[in-house]
């Protein structure tokens, strides 16, 4: 069987971005410590953060949102090979398609998918998300852009920078949420639906 290290360097061997070290170590510290029944993940990729999660919550199912077919070729790969299978359903397709048909209730939600659509998908997934129920953010600092937008209109990650700038100002107001950010990685928000 791979090992999550392993995992990681074939994602990054081809340049299919999973989530950072620092992250990874504060999802599975947040997932062992609230041990979610159900969870719902934007953003697949490898299933490298989907294992993490289900190793953390041994209980837990996960359900997961991936455009690219490719890699969800891999995650199923991946997830058969650390016997998990069982515990995980794929909706393969855009998020921005998926996200508002989904319905049911998620104990935790990790937002790790388009980066410029966190906004549009809070409302969504406040719904799903049970009261007490976690949501997990990754990029939101996006590349040190977020704080610091730059003037330059061509930089190609602006709107992204943008986008995260509103979604981040919405979700440390919301009253919906409690949220911690984590200055770590590419910035991890944990947030606490309180109501
Ligand atoms: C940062 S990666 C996810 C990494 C993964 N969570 C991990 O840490 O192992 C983001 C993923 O979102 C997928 N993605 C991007 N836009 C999407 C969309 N509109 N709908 C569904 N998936 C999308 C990409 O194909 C990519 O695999």
């Amino acid at each position: 069987m791979s090992t999550l290290e392993e995992l990681k360097q074939y994602a990054r061997e081809r340049y299919i971005p999973v989530m950072l070290d620092e992250t990874k170590e504060l999802l599975f510290e947040v997932v062992q410590k609230r041990q979610p029944r159900r969870i719902l993940e934007i953003g697949t990729a490898i299933g490298y953060s989907g294992i993490v999660m289900l190793s953390a919550a041994p209980d837990a199912l996960l359900n997961t949102v991936e455009m690219s077919e490719t890699a969800v070729a891999v995650a199923k790969a991946n997830f058969a090979e650390w016997g998990m299978s069982k515990r995980v359903n794929i909706f393969v397709g855009d998020a921005r398609q998926i996200v508002p048909q989904l319905t049911g209730s998620y104990d935790l939600v990790f937002l790790d998918g388009p980066k410029g659509q966190y906004e549009v998908f809070l409302p969504y997934l406040t719904e799903l998300l049970t009261v007490g129920g976690t949501l997990v953010c990754d990029n939101v600092l996006y590349k040190g852009l977020v704080e610091h937008v730059p003037e330059n209109k061509r930089h190609k990650h602006i709107t992204v920078a943008r986008n995260m700038h509103a979604f981040l100002e919405d979700i440390t107001a919301n009253s919906h949420y409690s949220t911690q950010l984590y200055r770590i990685g590419d910035g991890v928000t944990v947030s606490t639906k309180l109501k």
